[in-house]
Parts: C-alpha cells; sequence; structure tokens
C-alpha cells in the first residue's frame, strides 16, 4: 500500500483518484488545506504527497517532507512553477501530469474570446430579467482578424487550429519554434503589434514573468484583447488594469491571476475581497474572470488521476524509472538522465 497526502483536495478531484487509486493499492488521504511550512507536518507517515496548482513546494516545505520520510512529490497538474525543483534535486523526486487534456485548456481559452467579443456574459444576465435590449453588445467577428499565439506547444498548438477554423488569421511568438509546423511564427515585438487577439499559452519562468507589462501593452493595438489560460504572473495585472483605463485594452480573459493562491477555487462569496486589484478587474465590464477552470472536464480530471496514480506506481515500483519525472536539469542536453533512460537522480 502507497500512502499519498493530497493537498488542496476538492470535491471534484475525489471520485477519480479514489477509483484509480483503488485499483492499484494507492491510498490517498484528501487533505483540503493547501501544502505550505504550516501543514507540512500533515504529510508525516505518507511516502508521497500529491499537490496541484497553488500549494507552495518551496526549499522549507521540501526539506521537511525529506526529513518525514516522503519520497515523492506527484504534481497533478502540468505547470510546475510552484514546486522548488532545485531544492528537491538529490532528496525527493519530482513528477508531473505533462498532458491531459489540452483541447480542455485551448477550448476554454476560446469559449472566453467568444464570450468577450460577443458579449454573451451581459446578454446572459440580461435575458435572465426578460430585458432583451441589444443596447452595448455589438461584437466583432473573428473571421479575418490577426490572433497572436505565445507559446506554442500541445495548448497552443491546438488553440491555433481553433483559430484558423474560425478563418482567423493566426501569428505565432515561441522561444523554440517547431520547425515544419506551417505556424507563422514572428518576433514577439511584431507579435504584440500586429495582434487583434493575443493568447498566452507559454510557461511562468524567470523569463516569461510579467512578459505582458507596460512597455508590451504599449506596443500593441489599441483594442486588443488579451486572453491567458496560462498562469497569472505573465501578466503585470497592475499594468493591465491601467491599459483597460487607458481604453487601449479592448478587453481581457483571464482564467488565471498572478495572486489567485488564496483566492481562487473557493466560494469567498460571503467575504470581504481583499484584493484590490481583482475587484477592480472584475467590476470592469469588459474584463472576464474565471477561476483557473480551464483544465476542468471530465475527460480531464480521469486521465489526471490515472497519469498521477501510473506516475506514483512508476517511482515506487521496479526501477523506478518514470517519465514524467523533472528536474532542474530536464531537458539540458548535456545533463539530462532522462533521455538516457534513468531516474533524474
Ligand atoms: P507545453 O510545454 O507543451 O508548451 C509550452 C510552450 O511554451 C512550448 O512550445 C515552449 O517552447 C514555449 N515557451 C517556453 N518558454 C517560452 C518563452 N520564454 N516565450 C515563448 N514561448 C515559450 O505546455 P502546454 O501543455 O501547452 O501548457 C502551456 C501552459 O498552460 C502551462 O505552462 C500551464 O502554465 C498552462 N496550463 C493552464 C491550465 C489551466 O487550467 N488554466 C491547465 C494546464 C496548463
Amino acid at each position: 500500500m502507497i500512502k499519498v497526502a493530497l493537498y488542496d483536495a476538492k470535491d471534484y478531484d475525489k471520485p477519480s483518484f479514489e477509483h484509480y487509486g483503488g485499483l492499484h493499492d494507492v491510498r490517498f488521504m484528501f487533505l483540503e488545506t493547501k501544502l505550505n511550512e504550516d501543514t507540512v507536518a500533515l504529510a508525516k507517515g505518507c511516502d508521497a504527497v500529491c499537490v496541484f496548482v497553488n500549494d507552495s513546494v518551496n526549499k522549507a516545505v521540501i526539506d521537511k517532507l525529506y526529513e518525514y520520510g516522503v519520497k515523492l512529490i506527484a504534481l497533478r497538474s502540468a505547470g510546475y512553477n510552484n514546486v522548488d525543483v532545485k531544492a528537491a534535486f538529490g532528496k525527493i523526486h519530482v513528477v508531473h501530469v505533462p498532458a491531459y487534456s489540452p483541447y480542455a485548456v485551448a477550448e476554454h481559452a476560446m469559449a472566453l474570446l467568444l464570450t468577450s467579443v460577443r458579449r454573451i456574459h451581459k446578454a446572459y444576465n440580461r435575458t435572465r430579467e426578460f430585458n432583451f435590449s441589444l443596447n452595448g453588445l455589438t461584437g466583432f467577428d473573428l473571421y479575418g482578424k490577426t490572433v497572436g499565439v505565445i507559446g506554442t506547444g500541445k495548448i497552443g498548438r491546438i488553440f491555433v487550429d481553433i483559430c484558423r477554423g474560425f478563418g482567423m488569421n493566426v501569428i505565432a511568438y515561441d522561444r523554440f519554434p517547431i520547425a515544419d509546423s506551417g505556424i507563422k511564427y514572428v518576433s514577439l515585438d511584431e507579435l504584440l503589434a500586429q495582434s487583434d487577439i493575443i493568447s498566452l499559452h507559454c510557461p511562468l519562468t524567470d523569463e516569461t514573468r510579467h512578459m505582458i507589462d507596460v512597455a508590451a501593452i504599449n506596443k500593441m493595438k489599441k483594442g486588443v484583447v488579451i486572453v491567458n489560460t496560462s498562469r497569472g504572473g505573465l501578466i503585470d495585472a497592475e499594468a493591465l488594469l491601467e491599459g483597460i483605463k487607458a481604453r487601449k485594452v479592448g478587453a481581457a480573459c483571464l482564467d488565471v491571476y498572478e495572486e489567485e493562491a488564496d483566492v481562487f477555487f473557493e466560494d469567498r462569496s460571503g467575504h470581504i475581497m481583499n484584493d484590490d486589484l481583482l475587484s477592480l478587474l472584475i467590476s470592469m465590464p469588459n474584463v472576464i474572470v474565471t477561476s483557473h477552470q480551464a483544465f476542468l472536464t471530465a475527460e480531464a480530471l480521469n486521465n489526471i488521476a490515472e497519469t498521477t496514480v501510473n506516475n506514483i506506481l512508476s517511482c515506487f515500483n521496479n526501477d523506478g524509472i518514470c517519465d514524467n519525472e523533472l528536474c532542474y536539469r530536464c531537458g539540458n542536453v548535456e545533463q539530462c538522465m532522462k533521455k538516457r533512460k534513468e531516474r533524474c537522480f
């Protein structure tokens, strides 16, 4: 029996993890709290922890987990910017779920975009009150518009295909463009200057943090629509708010927000909102916020639980090699052990 403390558990997580865990003698202990220095002790006696995007797996937490004999950090997400993989190296193995449904995220990005440009969010509220006026609901055609896609990995590429289906002109920027993909790559500055819509699909790294800042917004077209289903930290939210107030940014569709950790995924409807910036963004008629739900489809939840259980089994059984292991050296041509079909350490 492998015992796993699953932090930040939600009702929608439990059935799939119980199902796949039950098939393989992996027992999940569901904890509603997030993992941090105050809650790490709850993992005592467990073989592994299973974490999500807003758990903070920093060096202090990792050192404690190591002290408790925890052998594995299993992310049930693709992004891993919340785990100090360097601090974990040599102590605790880290695995993630590289892809569970890139369609879920790409489709949500398009859902947000359509909602915004056709004012569906406003129409929905109006008709519920029998207000059938069309005033203020004028949108614009996506057909023929230029969409700039930043990051053409698994999700970005599907978003590119969806946009092409709408007859949009797609341009893209990626630090590592895919050869012979048929995607028209341009520089980041060109993308910012030419796009009517910009959609972010790259990871959050030291390099990409606040890639959409005052300077970037200044380079954009007036009326640009910005879609972010990637990570909140890609956008300097204050700069975005200023861009909206200055009428430079025409609309923003945000599934993620830099300071989302204490707010998103929770019902805060009965509380005073302490985050003024988020309150102001939400109050804008041209901003749509969903609370990090782009991944949330039945297909994705099943894939997440199945892959996580398989990751855990690979790490604890046989030779311990898991294709989905992560470390700070992964991808480094000379040092990457995974390329040699070995554990990261
Ligand atoms: P991926 O790893 O397949 O693709 C990321 C792409 O970004 C790669 O092509 C990479 O070359 C590119 N990239 C890396 N650094 C860059 C830079 N400095 N500038 C431009 N491009 C750069 O990742 P995938 O699966 O497509 O996911 C993308 C992001 O979506 C994840 O990092 C994650 O943060 C986010 N995500 C959000 C979810 C949600 O529910 N809102 C769910 C799943 C992922």
